[in-house]
Protein backbone atom coordinates (compact mmCIF):
# COMPACT_ATOMS: atom_id res chain seq x y z
CA UNK A 1 0.00 0.00 0.00
CA UNK A 2 1.66 3.41 -1.04
CA UNK A 3 1.60 6.82 1.26
CA UNK A 4 -1.08 9.10 0.84
CA UNK A 5 -1.25 11.04 -2.46
CA UNK A 6 -0.94 14.79 -2.17
CA UNK A 7 -3.68 15.09 -4.89
CA UNK A 8 -6.01 12.71 -2.60
CA UNK A 9 -5.17 14.91 0.19
CA UNK A 10 -5.78 18.25 -1.88
CA UNK A 11 -9.19 16.74 -3.70
CA UNK A 12 -10.11 15.49 -0.15
CA UNK A 13 -10.03 18.94 1.19
CA UNK A 14 -11.61 20.82 -2.01
CA UNK A 15 -14.35 18.33 -1.59
CA UNK A 16 -14.93 18.91 1.95
CA UNK A 17 -14.44 22.55 1.62
CA UNK A 18 -17.53 22.82 -1.03
CA UNK A 19 -19.44 20.13 0.83
CA UNK A 20 -23.46 20.96 0.31
CA UNK A 21 -24.37 20.03 4.01
CA UNK A 22 -23.32 17.89 7.09
CA UNK A 23 -24.24 14.23 4.90
CA UNK A 24 -22.38 15.71 2.15
CA UNK A 25 -19.22 15.95 3.73
CA UNK A 26 -19.32 13.10 5.17
CA UNK A 27 -20.00 10.70 2.18
CA UNK A 28 -16.95 12.88 0.30
CA UNK A 29 -14.68 11.69 3.09
CA UNK A 30 -15.51 8.24 3.12
CA UNK A 31 -15.23 8.08 -0.54
CA UNK A 32 -11.87 9.23 -0.41
CA UNK A 33 -10.68 6.75 2.10
CA UNK A 34 -11.80 4.24 -0.36
CA UNK A 35 -10.03 5.77 -2.99
CA UNK A 36 -6.81 5.65 -1.14
CA UNK A 37 -7.55 1.89 0.93
CA UNK A 38 -8.62 -0.95 -0.36
CA UNK A 39 -11.43 -2.17 1.83
CA UNK A 40 -14.48 -3.37 1.89
CA UNK A 41 -16.37 -1.34 4.62
CA UNK A 42 -16.31 1.93 5.98
CA UNK A 43 -17.65 3.25 8.84
CA UNK A 44 -17.50 7.03 11.35
CA UNK A 45 -18.94 6.69 14.32
CA UNK A 46 -19.78 9.58 16.79
CA UNK A 47 -18.82 9.09 20.40
CA UNK A 48 -21.13 9.47 23.25
CA UNK A 49 -20.29 9.12 26.86
CA UNK A 50 -20.31 5.43 26.65
CA UNK A 51 -22.20 4.93 23.03
CA UNK A 52 -20.83 4.77 19.75
CA UNK A 53 -23.48 6.03 16.89
CA UNK A 54 -22.68 5.39 13.56
CA UNK A 55 -23.18 8.91 11.48
CA UNK A 56 -22.55 7.65 7.96
CA UNK A 57 -21.09 4.24 6.77
CA UNK A 58 -20.41 2.30 3.09
CA UNK A 59 -20.02 -1.28 2.65
CA UNK A 60 -22.26 -2.10 5.98
CA UNK A 61 -26.05 -2.61 5.72
CA UNK A 62 -28.06 0.18 6.23
CA UNK A 63 -29.91 -0.66 9.54
CA UNK A 64 -25.97 0.01 11.09
CA UNK A 65 -26.70 3.49 11.08
CA UNK A 66 -29.86 2.66 13.73
CA UNK A 67 -27.19 0.40 16.08
CA UNK A 68 -25.95 1.96 19.25
CA UNK A 69 -23.23 0.63 19.93
CA UNK A 70 -22.12 0.70 23.91
CA UNK A 71 -18.58 0.82 23.92
CA UNK A 72 -18.09 -1.36 26.98
CA UNK A 73 -20.24 -4.37 25.44
CA UNK A 74 -18.06 -4.61 22.33
CA UNK A 75 -13.92 -5.26 23.21
CA UNK A 76 -12.84 -3.66 19.52
CA UNK A 77 -14.57 -0.12 20.43
CA UNK A 78 -13.33 -0.19 23.90
CA UNK A 79 -10.00 -0.84 22.84
CA UNK A 80 -10.23 1.90 20.32
CA UNK A 81 -11.54 4.64 22.53
CA UNK A 82 -8.69 3.83 25.06
CA UNK A 83 -5.96 4.82 22.37
CA UNK A 84 -4.53 7.32 20.95
CA UNK A 85 -3.73 6.78 17.68
CA UNK A 86 -4.98 3.72 14.89
CA UNK A 87 -5.02 0.34 15.89
CA UNK A 88 -4.68 -2.70 13.16
CA UNK A 89 -6.38 -5.83 14.75
CA UNK A 90 -4.76 -8.79 13.92
CA UNK A 91 -6.35 -10.83 11.01
CA UNK A 92 -6.91 -13.61 13.58
CA UNK A 93 -7.78 -11.86 16.59
CA UNK A 94 -9.85 -13.45 19.27
CA UNK A 95 -11.99 -10.36 20.16
CA UNK A 96 -15.50 -10.53 18.44
CA UNK A 97 -16.22 -8.15 15.49
CA UNK A 98 -19.21 -5.50 16.16
CA UNK A 99 -19.59 -5.73 12.58
CA UNK A 100 -20.15 -9.80 12.50
CA UNK A 101 -23.26 -10.11 9.92
CA UNK A 102 -24.00 -6.23 8.93
CA UNK A 103 -21.04 -6.81 5.96
CA UNK A 104 -23.09 -6.32 2.94
CA UNK A 105 -20.74 -8.38 0.71
CA UNK A 106 -20.78 -11.13 3.45
CA UNK A 107 -23.14 -13.17 5.64
CA UNK A 108 -22.50 -14.64 8.51
CA UNK A 109 -19.81 -15.27 11.17
CA UNK A 110 -16.82 -12.99 9.60
CA UNK A 111 -14.23 -15.02 8.94
CA UNK A 112 -10.19 -14.42 9.38
CA UNK A 113 -10.45 -10.74 8.16
CA UNK A 114 -8.64 -7.07 7.93
CA UNK A 115 -10.09 -5.09 10.65
CA UNK A 116 -8.96 -1.18 11.87
CA UNK A 117 -9.76 1.91 13.49
CA UNK A 118 -8.79 5.01 13.60
CA UNK A 119 -10.01 7.02 16.82
CA UNK A 120 -10.49 10.24 16.11
CA UNK A 121 -9.60 13.15 18.60
CA UNK A 122 -9.78 16.75 18.20
CA UNK A 123 -8.32 19.22 20.99
CA UNK A 124 -7.64 15.97 23.26
CA UNK A 125 -11.09 15.31 23.45
CA UNK A 126 -12.31 11.95 21.47
CA UNK A 127 -15.32 12.83 19.54
CA UNK A 128 -15.49 9.39 17.19
CA UNK A 129 -13.77 6.22 15.47
CA UNK A 130 -13.39 5.51 11.58
CA UNK A 131 -13.29 1.75 11.18
CA UNK A 132 -12.39 0.44 8.23
CA UNK A 133 -13.06 -3.34 7.25
CA UNK A 134 -11.83 -5.79 4.41
CA UNK A 135 -12.69 -9.34 3.94
CA UNK A 136 -8.94 -9.79 2.80
CA UNK A 137 -6.60 -10.70 5.81
CA UNK A 138 -3.25 -8.47 6.44
CA UNK A 139 -4.24 -6.39 3.39
CA UNK A 140 -3.76 -3.04 5.91
CA UNK A 141 -0.73 -4.45 7.20
CA UNK A 142 1.61 -2.23 4.79
CA UNK A 143 -0.46 0.80 5.08
CA UNK A 144 1.90 4.12 6.46
CA UNK A 145 1.92 5.55 9.26
CA UNK A 146 1.42 8.69 7.81
CA UNK A 147 -1.38 7.62 5.79
CA UNK A 148 -3.34 6.88 8.76
CA UNK A 149 -2.82 9.76 10.61
CA UNK A 150 -3.62 12.25 7.71
CA UNK A 151 -7.20 10.27 7.30
CA UNK A 152 -7.03 10.68 11.02
CA UNK A 153 -6.56 14.21 10.95
CA UNK A 154 -8.99 14.44 8.09
CA UNK A 155 -11.90 12.72 9.55
CA UNK A 156 -11.48 14.12 13.24
CA UNK A 157 -11.55 17.94 11.18
CA UNK A 158 -14.42 16.33 9.54
CA UNK A 159 -16.79 15.59 12.71
CA UNK A 160 -15.76 18.79 14.66
CA UNK A 161 -16.64 21.26 12.32
CA UNK A 162 -20.24 19.13 11.43
CA UNK A 163 -20.63 19.31 15.45
CA UNK A 164 -20.30 22.99 15.36
CA UNK A 165 -22.46 23.41 12.36
CA UNK A 166 -24.59 21.48 14.48
CA UNK A 167 -24.72 23.58 17.30
CA UNK A 168 -24.83 26.62 15.45
CA UNK A 169 -28.17 25.81 13.53
CA UNK A 170 -29.61 24.14 16.90
CA UNK A 171 -28.48 27.56 18.43
CA UNK A 172 -30.08 29.34 15.10
CA UNK A 173 -33.52 27.44 15.24
CA UNK A 174 -33.54 28.42 19.21
CA UNK A 175 -33.22 31.98 18.68
CA UNK A 176 -36.13 31.71 15.65
CA UNK A 177 -38.03 29.95 17.73
CA UNK A 178 -38.18 32.47 20.29
CA UNK A 179 -38.41 35.40 18.14
CA UNK A 180 -41.78 33.94 16.49
CA UNK A 181 -42.61 33.22 20.61
CA UNK A 182 -41.85 37.22 21.54
CA UNK A 183 -43.61 38.15 18.31
CA UNK A 184 -46.44 36.32 19.07
CA UNK A 185 -46.96 37.04 22.68
CA UNK A 186 -46.60 40.93 21.81
CA UNK A 187 -49.63 40.28 19.38
CA UNK A 188 -51.66 38.58 21.71
CA UNK A 189 -50.47 40.87 24.96
CA UNK A 190 -52.32 43.88 22.75
CA UNK A 191 -55.28 41.70 22.31
CA UNK A 192 -54.60 40.52 18.95
CA UNK A 193 -57.55 41.22 17.76
CA UNK A 194 -58.95 44.44 16.28
CA UNK A 195 -62.29 45.03 17.51
CA UNK A 196 -65.28 46.38 15.74
CA UNK A 197 -68.11 45.21 13.65
CA UNK A 198 -68.45 49.11 12.19
CA UNK A 199 -68.67 49.33 8.30
CA UNK A 200 -65.41 51.42 8.11
CA UNK A 201 -64.04 48.62 10.51
CA UNK A 202 -64.67 46.29 8.68
CA UNK A 203 -63.10 48.24 5.28
CA UNK A 204 -60.51 48.33 6.87
CA UNK A 205 -59.80 44.50 8.07
CA UNK A 206 -60.35 43.91 4.33
CA UNK A 207 -57.80 46.11 3.66
CA UNK A 208 -55.81 44.51 6.03
CA UNK A 209 -56.18 41.01 4.63
CA UNK A 210 -55.33 42.19 1.11
CA UNK A 211 -52.32 43.49 1.98
CA UNK A 212 -50.74 41.86 4.30
CA UNK A 213 -49.99 38.83 1.97
CA UNK A 214 -48.16 40.89 -0.43
CA UNK A 215 -44.30 42.27 0.32
CA UNK A 216 -45.46 45.92 0.01
CA UNK A 217 -44.12 48.74 2.33
CA UNK A 218 -47.79 49.67 3.92
CA UNK A 219 -48.11 53.10 5.67
CA UNK A 220 -49.80 53.19 8.49
CA UNK A 221 -51.92 56.67 9.72
CA UNK A 222 -54.49 58.18 11.80
CA UNK A 223 -55.44 59.86 14.75
CA UNK A 224 -53.47 59.25 18.23
CA UNK A 225 -54.76 55.90 19.62
CA UNK A 226 -56.87 54.83 16.81
CA UNK A 227 -54.64 51.71 17.01
CA UNK A 228 -51.74 52.05 14.41
CA UNK A 229 -49.69 49.79 16.32
CA UNK A 230 -52.24 47.23 16.49
CA UNK A 231 -52.85 47.32 12.81
CA UNK A 232 -48.97 47.06 11.91
CA UNK A 233 -48.40 44.28 14.67
CA UNK A 234 -51.95 42.25 13.02
CA UNK A 235 -50.28 42.90 9.26
CA UNK A 236 -47.16 41.14 10.28
CA UNK A 237 -49.25 38.39 11.89
CA UNK A 238 -51.07 38.05 8.95
CA UNK A 239 -48.16 38.31 6.47
CA UNK A 240 -46.01 35.33 4.86
CA UNK A 241 -43.50 36.65 7.58
CA UNK A 242 -45.46 36.14 10.40
CA UNK A 243 -42.95 33.39 11.65
CA UNK A 244 -40.02 36.10 11.27
CA UNK A 245 -39.19 39.28 13.71
CA UNK A 246 -41.33 41.92 13.74
CA UNK A 247 -38.58 44.86 15.34
CA UNK A 248 -40.24 47.75 16.72
CA UNK A 249 -38.66 51.47 16.06
CA UNK A 250 -40.31 54.00 17.69
CA UNK A 251 -38.36 56.95 15.48
CA UNK A 252 -39.77 59.97 17.50
CA UNK A 253 -36.91 58.40 20.49
CA UNK A 254 -34.03 57.97 18.43
CA UNK A 255 -31.58 59.74 19.79
CA UNK A 256 -30.33 61.99 16.96
CA UNK A 257 -26.58 61.06 17.18
CA UNK A 258 -27.32 57.58 17.39
CA UNK A 259 -30.09 57.09 14.82
CA UNK A 260 -27.60 55.58 11.91
CA UNK A 261 -25.90 53.31 14.29
CA UNK A 262 -29.10 51.88 16.13
CA UNK A 263 -30.71 51.53 12.80
CA UNK A 264 -27.80 49.87 10.50
CA UNK A 265 -25.77 48.77 13.42
CA UNK A 266 -21.61 49.62 14.17
CA UNK A 267 -18.73 47.79 14.22
CA UNK A 268 -16.31 47.62 17.51
CA UNK A 269 -14.19 50.95 17.42
CA UNK A 270 -16.81 52.28 14.99
CA UNK A 271 -17.08 55.64 17.74
CA UNK A 272 -15.96 56.12 21.50
CA UNK A 273 -18.29 53.77 23.50
CA UNK A 274 -18.82 51.51 20.63
CA UNK A 275 -17.17 48.22 22.91
CA UNK A 276 -18.39 45.72 20.48
CA UNK A 277 -20.36 44.80 17.63
CA UNK A 278 -23.80 45.70 17.43
CA UNK A 279 -26.52 44.84 14.67
CA UNK A 280 -29.14 47.69 14.19
CA UNK A 281 -32.88 47.43 13.90
CA UNK A 282 -32.75 46.67 9.46
CA UNK A 283 -30.63 43.77 10.66
CA UNK A 284 -32.79 42.67 13.31
CA UNK A 285 -35.57 42.37 11.33
CA UNK A 286 -34.27 40.55 8.37
CA UNK A 287 -36.68 38.05 7.32
CA UNK A 288 -39.55 39.97 8.57
CA UNK A 289 -41.16 42.98 9.43
CA UNK A 290 -39.38 46.32 10.34
CA UNK A 291 -42.29 49.01 11.98
CA UNK A 292 -41.00 52.50 11.71
CA UNK A 293 -43.54 53.77 13.85
CA UNK A 294 -44.01 57.78 14.39
CA UNK A 295 -42.31 58.04 10.95
CA UNK A 296 -43.27 61.89 10.80
CA UNK A 297 -40.95 62.55 13.84
CA UNK A 298 -37.57 61.59 11.69
CA UNK A 299 -35.45 64.35 10.85
CA UNK A 300 -34.29 64.67 7.32
CA UNK A 301 -30.73 63.09 7.55
CA UNK A 302 -32.00 60.02 8.55
CA UNK A 303 -35.02 59.81 6.14
CA UNK A 304 -31.99 59.73 3.64
CA UNK A 305 -31.08 57.02 4.99
CA UNK A 306 -33.47 54.77 5.55
CA UNK A 307 -34.48 56.01 2.00
CA UNK A 308 -30.92 54.54 0.73
CA UNK A 309 -31.44 50.92 2.80
CA UNK A 310 -35.01 51.15 1.23
CA UNK A 311 -34.24 51.30 -2.28
CA UNK A 312 -31.06 49.05 -2.42
CA UNK A 313 -32.11 46.53 0.04
CA UNK A 314 -28.85 46.87 1.56
CA UNK A 315 -27.35 48.32 4.89
CA UNK A 316 -23.71 49.88 5.82
CA UNK A 317 -23.11 49.85 9.69
CA UNK A 318 -21.66 52.39 10.91
CA UNK A 319 -17.58 51.81 10.83
CA UNK A 320 -18.46 49.06 7.88
CA UNK A 321 -16.49 49.32 4.45
CA UNK A 322 -18.96 46.90 2.96
CA UNK A 323 -22.53 46.65 2.95
CA UNK A 324 -25.17 44.01 3.83
CA UNK A 325 -27.71 42.53 2.43
CA UNK A 326 -31.49 42.43 4.09
CA UNK A 327 -34.63 41.73 3.16
CA UNK A 328 -37.25 43.54 5.55
CA UNK A 329 -40.63 44.75 4.74
CA UNK A 330 -41.33 47.93 6.12
CA UNK A 331 -44.81 49.42 7.92
CA UNK A 332 -44.54 52.69 8.63
CA UNK A 333 -47.11 54.41 11.11
CA UNK A 334 -47.48 58.33 11.87
CA UNK A 335 -50.29 60.26 13.62
CA UNK A 336 -48.91 63.38 10.80
CA UNK A 337 -50.28 63.87 7.45
CA UNK A 338 -47.63 63.01 5.94
CA UNK A 339 -48.44 64.52 2.26
CA UNK A 340 -48.53 67.73 4.05
CA UNK A 341 -45.27 67.38 5.80
CA UNK A 342 -43.84 66.44 2.33
CA UNK A 343 -45.17 70.03 1.06
CA UNK A 344 -43.95 71.93 4.11
CA UNK A 345 -40.50 70.25 3.27
CA UNK A 346 -40.40 68.60 6.39
CA UNK A 347 -40.71 65.25 4.72
CA UNK A 348 -38.67 63.94 1.63
CA UNK A 349 -41.26 62.91 -1.27
CA UNK A 350 -38.97 60.20 -2.54
CA UNK A 351 -39.48 58.26 1.14
CA UNK A 352 -42.85 59.04 1.09
CA UNK A 353 -43.90 57.48 -2.26
CA UNK A 354 -41.28 54.49 -1.20
CA UNK A 355 -43.15 53.79 2.21
CA UNK A 356 -46.98 54.99 0.99
CA UNK A 357 -47.12 51.95 -1.53
CA UNK A 358 -49.86 51.14 -0.08
CA UNK A 359 -51.13 53.70 2.74
CA UNK A 360 -53.29 52.07 5.29
CA UNK A 361 -55.79 54.79 7.09
CA UNK A 362 -56.76 53.67 10.44
CA UNK A 363 -60.50 55.79 11.17
CA UNK A 364 -61.25 58.02 14.59
CA UNK A 365 -63.22 56.19 17.05
CA UNK A 366 -65.69 58.73 16.09
CA UNK A 367 -66.01 57.50 13.01
CA UNK A 368 -66.95 53.74 14.11
CA UNK A 369 -70.64 53.86 14.08
CA UNK A 370 -71.77 51.39 17.17
CA UNK A 371 -68.03 50.29 18.04
CA UNK A 372 -68.06 52.38 21.37
CA UNK A 373 -70.44 49.39 22.85
CA UNK A 374 -68.06 46.79 21.31
CA UNK A 375 -65.11 48.30 22.39
CA UNK A 376 -66.22 48.74 25.91
CA UNK A 377 -67.30 45.65 26.55
CA UNK A 378 -63.84 44.50 25.35
CA UNK A 379 -61.93 46.84 27.64
CA UNK A 380 -64.14 46.01 30.54
CA UNK A 381 -63.53 42.05 30.59
CA UNK A 382 -59.82 43.14 30.05
CA UNK A 383 -60.35 45.36 33.20
CA UNK A 384 -62.10 42.77 34.66
CA UNK A 385 -59.16 40.19 34.56
CA UNK A 386 -56.30 42.80 35.01
CA UNK A 387 -58.44 44.24 38.54
CA UNK A 388 -58.65 40.55 39.84
CA UNK A 389 -62.88 41.31 39.53
CA UNK A 390 -65.07 38.37 39.77
CA UNK A 391 -67.67 39.93 37.87
CA UNK A 392 -67.66 43.59 36.33
CA UNK A 393 -70.30 44.95 33.76
CA UNK A 394 -71.23 48.37 32.49
CA UNK A 395 -74.57 49.88 32.76
CA UNK A 396 -76.37 50.43 29.67
CA UNK A 397 -76.86 54.32 30.07
CA UNK A 398 -73.15 54.55 30.62
CA UNK A 399 -72.42 53.28 27.56
CA UNK A 400 -75.17 55.76 25.73
CA UNK A 401 -72.49 58.09 27.24
CA UNK A 402 -70.15 57.41 26.12
CA UNK A 403 -71.67 57.37 22.70
CA UNK A 404 -72.12 60.71 23.06
CA UNK A 405 -68.64 61.80 23.32
CA UNK A 406 -66.19 62.70 20.36
CA UNK A 407 -63.02 60.71 21.68
CA UNK A 408 -60.09 62.91 20.54
CA UNK A 409 -57.68 60.64 22.11
CA UNK A 410 -59.52 57.65 20.39
CA UNK A 411 -59.55 54.11 21.34
CA UNK A 412 -56.32 54.35 23.76
CA UNK A 413 -59.04 56.85 25.53
CA UNK A 414 -61.79 54.92 25.66
CA UNK A 415 -59.49 52.25 27.20
CA UNK A 416 -58.16 54.58 29.83
CA UNK A 417 -61.62 55.62 30.77
CA UNK A 418 -63.07 52.51 31.30
CA UNK A 419 -60.46 50.91 33.64
CA UNK A 420 -60.52 54.24 35.69
CA UNK A 421 -64.14 53.72 35.71
CA UNK A 422 -63.80 50.06 37.01
CA UNK A 423 -61.58 51.43 39.79
CA UNK A 424 -63.92 53.88 40.62
CA UNK A 425 -66.85 51.24 40.64
CA UNK A 426 -65.30 48.82 42.71
CA UNK A 427 -64.40 51.30 45.57
CA UNK A 428 -67.98 52.36 44.94
CA UNK A 429 -69.32 48.65 45.43
CA UNK A 430 -66.71 47.06 47.68
CA UNK A 431 -68.86 44.37 49.32
CA UNK A 432 -70.71 43.43 45.88
CA UNK A 433 -69.38 40.52 43.45
CA UNK A 434 -71.18 42.09 40.51
CA UNK A 435 -70.00 45.37 39.84
CA UNK A 436 -71.45 47.70 37.42
CA UNK A 437 -69.81 50.83 35.99
CA UNK A 438 -71.98 53.57 35.57
CA UNK A 439 -72.00 56.79 33.49
CA UNK A 440 -71.31 58.60 36.57
CA UNK A 441 -68.07 56.55 36.84
CA UNK A 442 -67.27 57.43 33.36
CA UNK A 443 -66.04 61.05 34.77
CA UNK A 444 -66.96 64.70 33.37
CA UNK A 445 -66.28 64.08 29.48
CA UNK A 446 -65.53 66.90 27.69
CA UNK A 447 -68.91 66.39 25.50
CA UNK A 448 -68.98 68.13 22.21
CA UNK A 449 -71.10 70.12 19.73
CA UNK A 450 -72.11 68.44 16.92
CA UNK A 451 -71.72 71.89 14.77
CA UNK A 452 -68.10 72.18 15.58
CA UNK A 453 -66.93 69.05 16.18
CA UNK A 454 -65.07 70.51 18.72
CA UNK A 455 -64.77 70.47 22.79
CA UNK A 456 -67.44 72.63 24.73
CA UNK A 457 -64.64 74.97 26.22
CA UNK A 458 -63.25 75.73 22.71
CA UNK A 459 -66.34 76.39 21.26
CA UNK A 460 -65.79 79.87 22.40
CA UNK A 461 -62.42 80.12 20.06
CA UNK A 462 -65.23 80.66 17.55
CA UNK A 463 -65.59 84.54 18.41
CA UNK A 464 -61.96 85.18 18.04
CA UNK A 465 -60.58 86.86 14.93
CA UNK A 466 -60.21 84.25 12.11
CA UNK A 467 -57.61 86.66 10.37
CA UNK A 468 -54.21 85.31 9.68
CA UNK A 469 -54.30 82.55 11.59
CA UNK A 470 -52.39 79.43 11.27
CA UNK A 471 -54.18 76.48 12.28
CA UNK A 472 -50.91 74.70 12.81
CA UNK A 473 -49.36 77.43 14.57
CA UNK A 474 -52.48 77.65 16.99
CA UNK A 475 -52.62 74.31 17.74
CA UNK A 476 -49.14 73.64 18.49
CA UNK A 477 -49.55 76.80 21.03
CA UNK A 478 -52.50 75.44 22.61
CA UNK A 479 -50.62 72.08 23.20
CA UNK A 480 -47.37 74.02 24.45
CA UNK A 481 -49.55 75.84 27.05
CA UNK A 482 -51.91 72.88 28.00
CA UNK A 483 -48.71 70.89 28.35
CA UNK A 484 -46.40 73.11 30.21
CA UNK A 485 -48.88 73.83 32.38
CA UNK A 486 -49.89 70.47 33.40
CA UNK A 487 -46.26 69.27 33.57
CA UNK A 488 -45.51 72.32 36.29
CA UNK A 489 -48.87 71.85 37.92
CA UNK A 490 -47.48 68.06 38.26
CA UNK A 491 -44.41 68.93 39.24
CA UNK A 492 -42.15 67.82 36.16
CA UNK A 493 -43.30 64.52 36.45
CA UNK A 494 -44.12 63.46 32.91
CA UNK A 495 -46.29 59.74 33.43
CA UNK A 496 -48.35 62.18 36.03
CA UNK A 497 -49.10 65.03 33.36
CA UNK A 498 -49.68 62.24 30.74
CA UNK A 499 -52.19 60.15 33.17
CA UNK A 500 -54.12 64.08 33.60
CA UNK A 501 -54.27 64.90 29.42
CA UNK A 502 -55.40 60.77 29.14
CA UNK A 503 -51.97 60.40 27.02
CA UNK A 504 -49.48 57.80 27.63
CA UNK A 505 -45.86 59.46 28.46
CA UNK A 506 -43.85 58.48 25.55
CA UNK A 507 -47.01 60.07 23.16
CA UNK A 508 -46.63 63.23 25.67
CA UNK A 509 -42.86 62.69 25.58
CA UNK A 510 -42.62 62.76 21.91
CA UNK A 511 -45.32 65.95 21.18
CA UNK A 512 -42.94 67.80 23.86
CA UNK A 513 -40.07 67.02 21.72
CA UNK A 514 -41.91 68.26 18.97
CA UNK A 515 -42.83 71.62 20.71
CA UNK A 516 -39.33 72.07 22.04
CA UNK A 517 -41.14 71.96 25.93
CA UNK A 518 -38.20 71.23 28.53
CA UNK A 519 -39.01 70.75 31.72
CA UNK A 520 -36.24 71.40 34.25
CA UNK A 521 -37.24 69.57 37.96
CA UNK A 522 -36.10 72.24 40.47
CA UNK A 523 -34.30 70.21 44.15
CA UNK A 524 -35.52 72.93 46.66
CA UNK A 525 -32.83 72.45 49.58
CA UNK A 526 -33.67 72.79 53.06
N1 LIG B 1 -59.81 48.05 17.22
C1 LIG B 1 -59.22 47.82 18.39
N2 LIG B 1 -59.55 46.73 19.11
C2 LIG B 1 -58.97 46.51 20.29
N3 LIG B 1 -58.07 47.29 20.85
C3 LIG B 1 -57.70 48.37 20.19
C4 LIG B 1 -58.24 48.70 18.93
N4 LIG B 1 -57.67 49.82 18.50
C5 LIG B 1 -56.80 50.19 19.44
N5 LIG B 1 -56.81 49.34 20.46
C6 LIG B 1 -56.03 49.46 21.71
O1 LIG B 1 -55.93 50.85 21.99
C7 LIG B 1 -54.64 51.19 22.46
C8 LIG B 1 -54.02 52.23 21.53
O2 LIG B 1 -53.75 51.64 20.28
P1 LIG B 1 -52.38 51.90 19.49
O3 LIG B 1 -51.25 52.03 20.47
O4 LIG B 1 -52.28 50.87 18.45
O5 LIG B 1 -52.71 53.32 18.90
P2 LIG B 1 -51.83 54.25 17.94
O6 LIG B 1 -52.68 54.65 16.81
O7 LIG B 1 -50.55 53.59 17.65
O8 LIG B 1 -51.61 55.53 18.89
P3 LIG B 1 -50.42 56.63 18.85
O9 LIG B 1 -50.58 57.44 17.62
O10 LIG B 1 -50.69 57.46 20.06
O11 LIG B 1 -49.15 55.90 18.92
C9 LIG B 1 -53.86 49.91 22.52
O12 LIG B 1 -53.93 49.39 23.83
C10 LIG B 1 -54.59 49.00 21.53
O13 LIG B 1 -54.43 47.65 21.87
MG1 LIG C 1 -48.59 54.09 18.23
Amino acid sequence: MSQISSSAIIELALNLAGSLNTKDRFDRLLDTVRKTIVCDAVALLSYHGDILKPIALQGLSRDTLGRRFSVAEHPRFTVLCQSKSPIRFAADSPLPDPYDGLLDDYTGDLPVHSCMGLPLYYDDKLLGLLTIDSLTPHIFEDIPKRTLEVISAMASATLNTAFLIEQLENQADHSKRVVTELTEEAWKRDGGELIGESQIMQQLKQEIDIVAASDFNILVYGETGVGKELVARTLHHKSLRKNGPMVYVNCAALPENLIESELFGHVKGAFTGAEKKRAGKFSLANGGTLFLDEIGELPIAAQSKILRAIQSNEIQPVGQDNVEEVNVRIVAATNRDLKEEVKDGRFRADLYHRLSVYPIRVPKLQERVGDVQLLSGYFVEQTKQKLGITQLKIAAEAISHLEQYSWPGNVRELEHVISRAALKARSRQKHKTIIAIESADCGSLNMVSSETNLPIKERNMASVEFADINLRDETDRFQRQLISKTLTQEGGNWAAAARRLTTDRANLNRIAKRLNIQVVKSVIEN
